[in-house]
């Protein structure tokens, strides 16, 4: 085979499908994100023509030019057209999308390029929301020159290293409508600009090594074998024809587990987590659960060796439902655990519960002029980064180095060396850049294994999940059903807000207690009300565990008291907007949501008005498109308001260093990962604005527990926030000492003197904390014979304090509507009635392609916050948080019906809008 031009050092094996056989050939552009032909990660060309390699026999390739994602760029380096237009729009976050939506796109001629939908619906990407894409297809040249050029060489004789198909002369001239390009520095320094990220070269080339983008001589492959079973006890494990097999190399059961309890939820205090895992039980609680471990020379032998381990298991009966988990009698999942384990109340398969309240709830409620009591019921959904969970481990010397797909190197370092009662200096964890995490890695899912069989075997090994095990075993939002009451008086003062939470955190309790408490906090400190309660359970079910998700609860919770909030402003004949304006926090109230004791969190900044004007100004404004001109569409609008606590309660510790280069220049030390949220840009934005040099100066080195003390993670924004204000404090320091050791020693009179090399370092442990606000709004049309929802306007504005880089930033706002929309639109995670995961593969999913996500207008307020550098404060995750309520209270205006449940598929919004008889249409009649 011909790949980019050069032969092929061996042959396919029979077989092997071609995105296999690229990588083994060292082709790392070439991406897994599925295996399956959904989600065009590994699109590569055959002939000219874009194929999905993963479900290309590798075979058929034989005799035709390949070309990979690294062959694209000429000879000299100059950029593939479309690599330079997706470096030029930034059109990417993670990147691991990045290198097969560019291979697509530069085989898309001038017609696809002009509905670029259709062409681009097998190419997923689930940071962007595709609007950055859309912006590089807008900068891309005309595709015509391509076509023009000659027919793809001959096979048999390619030039070494030409790629297929050929780029095109002459770049060509930016198209008529030129895309808007990064934006030119309006500060005096760095801050402000909308410089493009550090590696976005090497990601529009393909060369940006993720985890597994290493060839690392004598790995072994890591399988597992997962139960079938929803909630049963191991009786016996047969691994006698597994070992049998050739290649296999060792199988782990329980039996070699250590006997440690552990929550695979990662956060600075161990004890923030209910201590309800082992490596590998003796008892399984959800269909997916791992059993065992083989490791074999192959990943194929390894999978043959997993399906042939024999696993005898003593059924127990299993419960599914939170509110069944909790009624007395219910089968027990962690009865067995003492309190020392943290879970709340085993015996009654609570792990974690949240209870408070000020004031009197009833007296609000008797004394409002309007009263809503609303049940709301929000859906199980997936992280769907397209870089599945992996890792690799090898040992250097006695040191056990782990490199993962992580959000949490330093708290997983920490957790595997617990586990293994290895002091945490011999234990070194470094993240890649990460494709897509969305709070999902952080979690430890596959490190504790891999270290499991490396220290065992005593060689490499690594260990990649499906995207079947993505969704079998992986970890989800937490399905929540929420009640919510609240009252208001007459002028829409409101008098009484209480909500009533049961969480479904699965089979195990791996962040059950900080998104209960998060879920139930920000949403009800947001309004000013004498009289609040919240009750709150997470629940133990024998399902595939929640954890972690964007957001971290606070969309449910969202859903659920922004929908009923709307209701009552609607009850009172107010304005939602103008009620809002009446209740939301005012800067120097306390923030009290469960208990009379104020939070340690403060309105430091306060761009929330300027945030509703934005928004109602903007759905007033007629943008947006029309309604459908067909008879049966009603339209409304609707919006929602959240607020977000700019860094998590409990601590969250960073250090920063930053040393002159010998040859000028710095480099910049930091310890939380880049999974796509812009914190490598940030990092050297903020520390050239205090050196008052360019970012090109400063040389980032991140994400290796051996580079800085401590970094608590990637958790909300706290890259930004937190890492960030180390960053800058280092910086800050450095430029001192520049200034207290002037020139005059560096030109000491000695010639032979050379000047010491400055270093500085900071930390920052994330308070004081303030907080930072979202608006949404929608316009939409409904139809409700046919419960469709089309989005004729999005715009969304964010308090996100100083704006450290606009473009990077309005990106993370556009990515978040997206995966919002995604997630009340469309997606679910289905649970069948014996536990097991049904929805397996993207394609049952419903992850949005690029033809379904509307435009999102961006707006950001003008604020500044004291606690973060230079006034900034968290915005990727946030932006999630107010889509669902908003939408469905534009739904609501449209059509007089409250959606209550979650996702608004069709079918789900047509039952909801006619449960109660048709609804009112002027134009047709039902
Ligand atoms: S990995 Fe091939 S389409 Fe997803
Ligand atoms: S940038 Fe597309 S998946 Fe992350």
């Amino acid at each position: 085979m011909i790949v980019n031009g050069v032969p092929a050092a061996e042959s396919p094996a029979p077989g092997q499908c071609l995105r296999t056989y690229l990588r083994q050939q060292g082709w790392f552009g070439v991406k897994k994100g599925c295996d399956a032909g959904d989600c065009g990660a590994c699109t590569v060309h055959v002939d000219g023509v874009p194929v999905h390699s993963c479900i290309y026999p590798a075979m058929r390739a034989v005799g035709h030019p390949v070309t990979t994602i690294e062959g694209l760029a000429a000879d000299d380096g100059e950029l593939h057209p479309v690599q330079q237009a997706f470096l030029d729009a930034q059109g990417f976050q993670c990147g691991f999308c990045t290198a097969g939506m560019v291979m697509t796109v530069a085989a898309m001629d001038d017609a696809q390029r002009a509905e670029p939908g259709r062409a681009l619906k097998g190419n997923l990407c689930r940071c962007t929301g595709y609007q950055s894409v859309a912006r590089a297809l807008a900068c891309a040249p005309p595709a015509t020159a391509q076509a023009e050029e000659p027919e793809a060489p001959e096979p048999k004789a390619p030039e070494p290293k030409a790629p297929e198909p050929k780029a095109p002369e002459p770049k060509v001239a930016p198209p008529k409508a030129a895309p808007p390009k990064a934006a030119p520095p309006k500060a005096a320094g760095p801050v402000g600009a909308s410089l493009p990220a550090p590696a976005g070269r090497r990601v529009v080339t393909g060369r940006e090594p993720y985890t597994l983008d290493l060839a690392l001589p004598g790995l072994a492959h890591m399988s597992l074998v997962r139960s079938p079973h929803a909630h049963a006890e191991i009786e016996s494990v047969d691994t006698s024809a597994a070992m049998a097999l050739p290649g296999v190399l060792a199988v782990f059961t329980h039996a070699d587990a250590p006997d440690v309890l552990y929550s695979t939820a990662r956060h600075e205090k161990v004890e923030d987590d209910p201590h309800d895992t082992v490596l590998l039980d003796r008892v399984v609680r959800f269909m997916g659960q791992r059993v065992a471990a083989v490791v074999a020379e192959t990943l194929a032998a390894a999978e043959a060796g997993a399906a042939l381990v024999k696993v005898s298991y003593r059924v127990l009966p299993a419960v599914f439902d939170p509110d069944l988990a909790m009624a007395a009698g219910a089968p027990l999942l962690h009865g067995d655990k003492t309190p020392g384990s943290g879970i709340a109340r085993p015996r009654r398969n609570v792990a974690a519960e949240v209870h408070g309240d000020i004031g009197d709830v009833a007296t609000g409620l008797a004394r409002a002029a309007a009263v809503v009591s609303e049940s709301f019921s929000i859906h199980r959904i997936q992280h769907a980064h397209l870089e599945t969970h992996a890792a690799i481990g090898w040992l250097e010397g006695d040191r056990l180095v782990l490199r993962s797909s992580t959000q949490t190197p330093f708290l997983t370092r920490d957790a595997v060396s617990r586990l293994f009662g290895l002091p945490p200096g011999q234990v070194r964890v470094q993240a890649a850049r990460v494709g897509g995490g969305f709070g999902g890695k952080q979690e430890m899912l596959t490190e504790d294994v891999v270290a499991l069989a490396v220290l065992r075997l005593r060689r490499p090994v690594q260990l990649e999940f499906t995207r079947e095990e993505q969704f079998a075993a992986a970890t989800t939002r937490h399905p929540m059903r929420i009640a919510v009451q609240a009252g208001a008086a007459a002028d829409g003062t409101l008098t009484a807000l209480a909500i009533q939470t049961v969480a479904n955190t699965g089979a195990y309790g791996n962040h059950s207690g900080g998104v209960l408490m998060h879920s139930c906090g920000e949403a009800l400190a947001l309004y000013r009300c004498p009289n609040k309660k919240v009750d709150g359970w997470s629940v133990y079910t024998n399902t595939v565990p929640a954890g972690a998700f964007r957001g971290y609860g606070l969309s449910q919770s969202a859903f659920a008291v922004e929908s009923a909030l709307d209701e009552l402003a609607r009850k009172l004949g107010l304005d939602p907007v103008e009620f809002r304006r009446r209740n939301v926090i005012r800067p120097g109230d306390p923030l009290i949501s469960v208990s009379e004791e104020p939070e340690d969190v403060e309105v430091a900044s306060y761009g929330l008005p300027e945030c509703l004007d934005l928004v109602a100004e903007t759905l007033a404004s007629g943008r947006g498109e029309a309604a459908p001109p067909e008879p049966g569409w009603l339209t409304g609008t609707g919006m929602a308001v959240t607020m977000l606590d700019t860094v998590p309660p409990g601590g969250h510790y960073s250090h920063a260093r930053i040393a002159e280069r010998p040859g000028g220049g710095y480099t910049l030390w930091v310890g939380t990962p880049e999974f796509g949220n812009g914190t490598s840009t940030v990092h050297r934005q903020l520390a050239a604005q205090a050196l008052g040099t360019g970012v090109d100066q400063i040389d980032l080195r991140q994400s290796d527990t051996d580079l800085v003390r401590h970094d608590t993670g990637a958790y909300g924004s706290t890259g930004t926030v937190v890492a960030g204000l180390a960053t800058l404090r280092a910086a800050q320091k450095l430029a001192d000492l520049r200034t207290a050791q002037p020139l005059a020693d560096e030109r000491a009179a000695d010639p032979a003197h050379e000047r010491k090399l400055l270093e500085a370092e900071a930390t920052s442990d994330g308070t004081p904390r303030s907080v930072s606000f979202n608006v949404q709004g929608f316009r939409v049309a409904v139809r409700p014979a046919t419960g469709e929802i089309r989005i004729l306007q999005s715009v969304q504005a964010a308090d996100a304090g100083t704006v450290i880089n606009p473009g990077q930033c309005r990106g993370q706002v556009e990515g978040g509507v997206a995966q919002a929309l995604g997630a009340a639109l469309y997606e679910h995670v289905d649970i069948d009635a014996a536990g097991r995961v049904s929805t397996r593969t993207f394609r049952q999913y419903h992850l949005p392609q690029f033809a379904d996500v509307p435009r999102t207008e961006v707006h950001f307020a003008v604020s500044r916050d004291p606690s973060g550098p230079l006034g900034a404060k968290p915005m990727s995750e946030a932006p999630f948080n107010p889509v669902a309520p908003a939408l469905a209270n534009a739904v609501r205006d449209a059509t007089g019906r409250r959606l209550t449940d979650l996702p608004l598929t069709r079918d789900r919004v047509f039952a909801q809008l006619n449960k109660a008889g048709p609804v009112k249409n002027p134009d047709i009649d039902l």
